[in-house]
């Protein structure tokens, strides 16, 4: 299957915008606005293509849960085959929530806790993926206190050039906080098979995200490949070869992500070594399912600049204003004609916005905006800044949708706040 003719889930009917047999105006008018949309055959399908793309190697698609991790979208990607990749307890607990095994899990994340550890030891993940010597110290200690051979990859920083990555996004550089820095591997390791706590099974990599060219992967496996032979020449027990995420998703006129291509790369580096691959897709899975819908409040031009202030902003979206990022905005209905405006959102913060300088449909007060691929990195980078309750999600499937996270309400925002003190007098 050709990943190029992956299909957009939204599209027009009789002037409006649809996703699958849904049409979006009929969601905001049950929900209220802003509200994130999701398809459902959307995630399948990336899903399917990817795994078809690898079907001729062993491989386990452990689906990253930091671009999304609600329940709903979690088991539609469960019913598929699909595994989970997490990076905290808190992650940990959504997976195991949403039924995935703890042998379906793999725990990375460069700054795990003690207690973080402890839960993926004792939910039996399938690798823990250790960060730094320091880690694995800490690993060991506690594999020896619950009395469990602990399996573990080594997530390795590549050092390898990735051009085009936003500044923010960029993570497999020498220098970057991430992985164990590759001089430091054969130390490393020699500690790990040193230790009867330790099963050093998997090396991992991640060498960035959003890679609108896949060269950086081939750099990279090439890289990981050479360390593998040298800790297999060490005596390590290794079985998995994790090429982590990275696959990119359409913002704007992207072509998507060569499949094959990316097999082509992958594929026979993890066959000579004899190892099953992993891989870690957060964006490619759920990006393009994705769209945040918000109503247009106000127009006003001021200064030379045409504002469309919406009912949604950074505190939804913050991907344009963390990292400059493109999101298409276009009208559920247009009304015909298009102007340059910037598209803003209702927080006290001159950098909230969705879009500056925008070519796009001309609208009005009252008008339905779609702001497209906002299925990764959209919800769960969501804030409740200015006291704004967080959106809710809806899941369509077919002609049917149903809401998979309400709306947060007010009371859910103060619930924590206590209304009388309790203090502690130190004197
Ligand atoms: N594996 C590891 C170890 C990662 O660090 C990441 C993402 C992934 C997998 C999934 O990467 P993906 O397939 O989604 O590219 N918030 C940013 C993206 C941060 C990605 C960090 N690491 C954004 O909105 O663009």
């Amino acid at each position: 299957m050709g990943a190029r003719v992956l299909g957009r889930p939204y599209a027009r009917r009789d002037g409006a915008l649809w996703c699958e047999g849904v049409p979006l105006e009929a969601i905001a008018a049950a929900t209220g606005t802003p509200a994130y949309v999701y398809s459902a055959n959307a995630l399948r399908e990336r899903y399917r293509a990817l795994d078809a793309a690898l079907a001729a190697v062993p491989h386990r698609i452990h689906y990253s849960l930091k671009a999304n991790s609600s329940r709903a979208l979690l088991q539609v990607l469960r019913a598929e085959g699909c595994r989970a990749d997490v990076v905290s307890g808190g992650e940990l607990m959504r997976a195991l929530a949403a039924g995935f095994a703890g042998g379906d899990v793999i725990f990375g994340g460069v700054g795990k806790r003690r207690d973080e550890i402890r839960a993926g030891l004792e939910a039996g993940v399938l690798l823990l993926n250790v960060e730094s010597a320091a880690e694995l110290d800490i690993v060991e200690a506690e594999a020896r206190h619950l009395g469990v051979r602990a399996r573990i990859a080594f997530r390795v920083n590549p050092e390898v050039h990735v051009a085009n990555a936003h500044a923010y996004i960029a993570t497999g550089s020498r220098g970057h906080k991430f992985g164990i820095p590759w001089g430091d591997v054969p130390g490393v390791a020699a500690r790990a098979l040193a230790s009867p706590h330790i099963e050093l099974a998997g090396l991992d990599m991640h060498v960035g995200s959003q890679l609108l060219s896949l060269e950086p992967y081939r750099d990279g496996v090439e890289r990981l490949a050479e360390l593998a032979h040298g800790l297999i020449a060490q005596g390590a027990p290794l079985r998995f070869f994790d090429a982590g995420g990275g696959l990119p998703a359409r913002y704007d006129h992207e072509e998507a992500p060569d499949l094959a291509l990316f097999a082509q790369i992958v594929v026979p580096v993890v066959k000579s070594l004899g190892l099953e691959l992993i891989v870690e897709p957060g964006r490619f899975v759920v990006a393009e399912s994705g769209v945040l819908l918000t109503r247009v409040l106000y127009r006003k031009p001021t200064g030379g600049t045409d504002f469309v202030i919406c009912d949604a902003g950074m505190s939804e979206l913050l991907r344009p204003s963390h990292y400059d990022a493109f999101h298409a905005i276009e009208a559920v209905r247009p009304r015909g004609g298009t102007r340059t405006v910037d598209v803003v959102g209702p927080i006290c913060e001159t950098g909230d916005f969705l879009a500056r300088d925008r070519a796009m449909d001309d609208v009005a007060p009252g008008d339905l905006l779609a702001v497209h691929t906002t299925g990764a990195y959209g919800y769960v980078m969501a804030l409740t800044y200015n006291t704004r309750p967080r959106a809710p999600e809806v899941l369509i499937d077919g002609s049917r949708w149903a809401v998979i996270t309400r709306r947060e309400t007010l009371d859910d925002l103060v619930r924590l706040e206590e209304r009388t003190l309790d203090w502690k007098d130190t004197r």
